[in-house]
């Protein structure tokens, strides 16, 4: 099967030098693939040249058969690239339902808004049980599902997630992983970067390492966790 996404020979940086220095990746429709590596690798840095907030200096990335090179985020967007940053991206002081709703503000058929609303709503029964909070008095995992469920009403393909379970407690991590698996059953593509390696890798389908601004190793998920010298070296030397 052709896969939805293909980074070729990825080359980019911010300044003088390069982080990136010829990423290859292809991921599979419908797959949860996760991204990890060291603090500072460029896991964040490959999910801005997917998503257009960074221009790579080389190199290809298509998705399906498109090559995205010269084209805007927004545009992106349009054909349903989706990018959660790592920072809580809800607006505090407003509702939970507007903030819902601003993910469809590009969205003027009503009838297809109201569709997509109710299927982030179904997927995420947070939105309509704390409709009328503000998000910012949300707990950080609850929040989490909010924004979740905002990429929804984009209706998106694929989706890029920067280190969703960060700062969650325990039970909220657990609840995150939950949903990303929710979004690949029903159709979604998601690309998620993870410094919780261990929790990050079983709940993907594959995981890829990314060392020295290349992708060392990709290989399932299971086969990554199992693997002596990721765990050594990502994992934690204890399995827990
Ligand atoms: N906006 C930026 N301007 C300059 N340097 C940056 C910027 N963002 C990230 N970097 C640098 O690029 C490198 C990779 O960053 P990043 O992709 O965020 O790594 P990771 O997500 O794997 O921790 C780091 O050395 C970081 O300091
Ligand atoms: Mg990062």
């Amino acid at each position: 099967m052709a896969p939805i996404l293909t980074l070729d020979s990825i080359v980019a940086g911010y300044g003088a030098g390069d982080i990136l220095k010829g990423v290859d990746l292809q991921i599979g429709a419908g797959t949860v693939t996760c991204l990890i590596g060291p603090n500072g690798a460029g896991k964040s840095t490959v999910l801005k040249t997917i998503s257009g907030l960074l221009r790579p200096r080389q190199g290809s990335i298509r998705f399906h058969e498109q090559e995205l090179k010269g084209l805007s985020s927004k545009a992106r967007l349009r054909l349903g690239i989706v990018h959660v940053p790592q920072d809580r991206s809800l607006f505090p002081a407003m509702s939970v339902w507007d903030n819902l709703l601003t993910g469809g503000y590009t969205i003027r058929d009503q009838k297809l808004l109201r569709e997509r609303v109710d299927r982030a709503v179904e997927a995420f029964p947070i939105c309509a049980k704390r409709a009328r909070e503000h998000a910012g008095s949300l707990s950080g995992g609850e929040q989490k599902q909010v924004e979740l469920a905002r990429t929804l009403v984009l209706d998106p393909a694929l989706i890029l997630l920067d280190e969703p379970s960060i700062g969650l407690d325990p039970k909220s991590r657990q609840q995150v992983f939950a949903s990303i698996r929710q979004l690949a059953a029903t159709g979604r593509t998601v690309l998620l970067v993870e410094q919780n390696a261990r929790s990050g890798l079983a709940a993907a389908d594959y995981g890829a390492v990314l060392e020295s601004g290349v992708v060392r190793l990709v290989a399932t998920g299971a086969d990554l966790l199992d693997n002596p010298e990721v765990g050594r070296l990502y994992l934690g030397a204890a399995a827990r």
